[in-house]
């Protein structure tokens, strides 16, 4: 689960599909960038989290690394600027194949986005794990 700062979005993406995808798959999220490099989850990701019995707590966000696409069947980007910096940073097409924009799982090829929420109010946090939710549960109904 791939974001800009690993501290908003991805985190509640990695707790969401942590909580519902089979015990035995690696789950992991992280950042283009290194900005928030070691630092928890943002504190409004946090209750969110809490709010829907869900402790992302011991999340640290670490930058997407290169291993990554080796690491990983799929890697999933929240928003379009995501999306571009991951297809860059790939390091061939078979790591290319692997990354998805995470809204087309519940909304296939309209390309939405994952709001960025982290200038806005605690509301857009809320909005963020309901869309997460719906298309990661989606993904899981055609994937687990
Ligand atoms: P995220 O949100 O990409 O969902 O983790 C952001 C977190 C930090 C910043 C931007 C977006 N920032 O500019 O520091």
């Amino acid at each position: 689960m791939v974001c800009l700062g690993n501290i908003c979005r991805s985190p509640l993406a990695h707790g969401i599909l942590e909580e519902l995808a089979p015990k035995d798959w690696v789950i992991d999220s992280a950042g283009t960038s290194s900005w928030h490099k070691g630092e928890r989850p943002d504190t409004r990701s946090i209750i969110t989290a809490r709010a829907h019995g869900m402790d992302i707590d011991h999340q640290r966000s670490r930058p997407v690394v290169v291993s990554d696409f080796e690491e990983f069947d799929v890697i999933f980007a929240m928003d379009s600027s995501n999306h571009s910096h991951l297809m860059q940073l790939a390091p061939n097409d078979q790591a290319k194949a692997k990354i998805r924009l995470i809204m087309n799982e519940a909304y296939p090829e309209q390309n939405l986005q994952v709001p960025d929420p982290y200038t806005g109010g605690d509301e857009g946090f809320e909005q963020v794990y309901q869309m997460l939710k719906e298309s990661i549960t989606t993904f899981l109904q055609h994937n687990a």
